[in-house]
């Protein structure tokens, strides 16, 4: 018999958790987000206000997230309840959060894994645009794939936090920083590429507004998995001893940069081959396989990209999942098993709703917005910056600072503490807040 403790599972060193962490907060948001608004909004002026938040909100609040993780060594909704027994609801609304995202998330992950069989036997053939649509607003071909995805994330989580999460992410994370590098050195020396990274990089200081602030805000939180306790999940399973402060430093670091390094690939080729920079999946399943359709040796780097985002985003995958099988597992005493086939089941299902929703079933939940739509505009833009104006007011008004300050203090010194203290108390809540009210629209900037 398996006592409670070996049941639960831990990383099984520094590094491995590092790569998970980095697994997930690298993901779809870094590779069709970040460069469309780097390049939409004065380039290296987004690139510098995106880094100045990164700075300010993201290490907080990475730290924030962890520290609750670590000191309670339990699933989010346990350790919300456990340090203050009123605030078990902003866990629970994490775990939704994280049901949310993973059904939608995973229909593009299904996309992905069709693409990479596409450039396996053949590439696109045809115009990719009616290929993308017609493929994307088909009935059973996206589920098909969509249903693929799930499994190859499902048998992931499956293996547990070291067998399984850590050991997968340490091979795909430092795969995909490869794969990115010689992607950024074949698309900087196309011709005209020099005309793309100016595009790209030159910042445009006349474009900056306060609008630019509130999109790199929420990219910042998107993309670095915050506001919805993954990243308290997954310090949950820290053993005590790890400097916290440098890990709130590293993870934001590589996310970054693996966000640059997309941006350096995409936007010059997009440039070089004077195309449009359009937002979403229009860019990298509909854009960049032209281009790769029109360049020598296409078909491998095509192929080299496809797998490439294909890791971002089952590492992203897998922590969502991870976030409603700790909950069940730690609080309801389910097995991983039980419970990684049961929520992998039900995203999968919501998922067939919302990759239907793309094409032939036209029911709306928000206005003009079909379940695809919806799912992610409830997450992104409304609970994720619910969840960190929340975590914190809690940390403000219910935990305190003393614990928190204590627990990061036995893995490391913790030179940040002031400056960490004031943004968790004032900045937080004021940037936080200002995010929210424009996402709903009731602020205008
Ligand atoms: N950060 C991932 C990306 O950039 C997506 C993601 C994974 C996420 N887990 C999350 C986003 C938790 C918000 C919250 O694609």
């Amino acid at each position: 018999m398996e006592n409670k403790v070996e049941e639960r599972g831990g990383w099984g060193s520094k590094f491995g958790f590092l790569m998970a962490a980095a697994g997930s907060a690298i993901g779809l948001g870094n590779l069709w987000k970040f460069p469309y608004l780097a390049a939409k909004f004065g380039g290296g002026l987004f690139v510098v206000v995106y880094l100045a938040i990164v700075v300010l909100l993201g290490f907080t609040m990475m730290l924030g997230e962890l520290t609750i993780g670590r000191s309670t060594r339990l699933e989010q909704y346990s350790a919300y309840r456990k340090l203050n027994k009123k605030w078990g609801f902003l866990g629970a609304l994490g775990v939704l959060s994280a049901f949310m995202i993973l059904s939608f998330y995973s229909v593009v992950g299904g996309w992905v894994l069709k693409y990479i069989f596409t450039f396996l036997t053949g590439g696109v053939k045809g115009d990719p645009g009616a290929f993308f649509g017609t493929f994307s607003g088909s009935v059973g071909e996206p589920i098909f794939w969509h249903a693929l995805f799930m499994i190859a994330t499902l048998l992931i989580v499956l293996g547990g936090i070291s067998g399984g999460i850590e050991k997968a992410s340490k091979i795909m994370m430092p795969l995909l920083f490869l794969f990115l590098i010689i992607l950024v050195v074949r698309v900087l020396t196309l011709p005209g590429a020099g005309a793309g990274v100016a595009y790209y990089l030159k910042p445009n200081f006349a474009n900056f507004s306060l609008d630019v602030v509130v999109k790199a805000m929420g990219q910042v939180f998107f993309s670095l998995s915050l506001g919805m306790g993954t990243l308290v999940t997954y310090g949950s399973y820290l053993n005590g001893t790890e400097d916290l402060q440098e890990n709130a430093l590293t993870i934001p670091a590589l996310d970054t940069l693996a966000a640059l390094l997309a941006g350096l690939a995409i936007v010059p080729a997009v440039v070089a081959f004077g195309m449009d920079l359009d937002a979403g999946p229009k860019l990298l399943f509909i854009t960049l396989p032209k281009i790769f359709d029109s360049m020598p040796l296409g078909g491998i780097f095509g192929l080299m990209f496809f797998v490439l985002v294909f890791f971002a985003a089952v590492t992203s995958s897998i922590s969502l999942l991870e976030v409603p099988v700790a909950w069940v597992v730690d609080s309801k005493g389910w097995t991983r098993k039980k419970a990684v086939f049961f929520f992998a089941t039900v995203c999968w299902v919501i998922g067939i709703g919302a990759s239907l929703s793309l094409g032939v079933w036209d029911m709306k939940f928000l206005p003009n917005m079909g379940l695809f739509d919806t799912l992610d505009y409830l997450t992104s833009n409304i609970m994720l910056p619910l969840g960190g104006l929340l975590m914190s007011l809690f940390y403000t008004f219910a935990w305190g600072y003393e614990a928190p300050i204590a627990e990061i203090k036995k893995g490391s010194t913790f030179s940040l503490q002031s400056f960490w203290k004031l943004s968790m108390m004032v900045l937080v809540p004021i940037m936080m807040a200002v995010l929210f009210l424009t996402q709903m629209g009731i602020l205008k900037l």
